[in-house]
């Protein structure tokens, strides 16, 4: 009985050392969220990348985000700009995804390489805040923690 005791201990010491160890790698995941909105208000309006996706990401993503914009049909052989409006599929994203794919192109990512980088354009900081329009002012969705 003592032996079983004893080793029931044990395997709950192991066990809640292993969450303990996986704490950081969870933090460290969510760590650009938190940086995205500084202050972790929550009321980020996403303003600050309104300009930058207006003027660089329109011409393909369209005004509102539905693909409409005067270069979308340009792209070549059946290469559209994705709906950027569409939800279902950016709430599957998370911020993390987006801030790739935007920061290093599609072809980071095994999308078309139509989707340019713009790592030469833009700091960290604005790719956030383009994160941040679209979330709060395009697809008006967040990451539902499905992919
Ligand atoms: C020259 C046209 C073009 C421009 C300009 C452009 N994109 Fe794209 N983008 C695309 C295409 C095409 C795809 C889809 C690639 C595919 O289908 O494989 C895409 C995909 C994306 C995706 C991936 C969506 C998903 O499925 O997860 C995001 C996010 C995105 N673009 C954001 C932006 C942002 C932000 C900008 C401006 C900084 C921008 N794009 C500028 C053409 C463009």
């Amino acid at each position: 009985m003592r032996i079983i005791t004893i080793a029931l201990c044990l395997s709950a010491m192991i066990f809640a050392g292993a969450g303990y160890a996986k704490e950081p790698l969870t933090k460290e995941r969510n760590r650009s969220h938190i940086e995205l909105d500084p202050e972790n208000t929550g009321t980020y309006t996403g303003a600050a990348g309104k300009d930058n996706y207006i003027g660089n990401c329109s011409p393909c993503h369209g005004l509102t985000g539905k693909a409409d914009g005067p270069l979308a049909d340009s792209l070549g052989e059946g290469v559209q700009p994705r709906k950027l409006d569409d939800a279902k599929l950016l709430s599957s994203r998370t911020d993390e995804f987006l801030f790739k794919v935007i920061k290093s192109g599609g072809a980071s990512v095994g999308f078309s390489e139509s989707m340019p980088d713009w790592k030469d354009t833009f700091t960290d900081k604005e790719i956030g805040q383009i994160v941040q329009y679209l979330r709060k002012n395009i697809c008006k969705c967040k990451y539902s923690g499905k992919k």
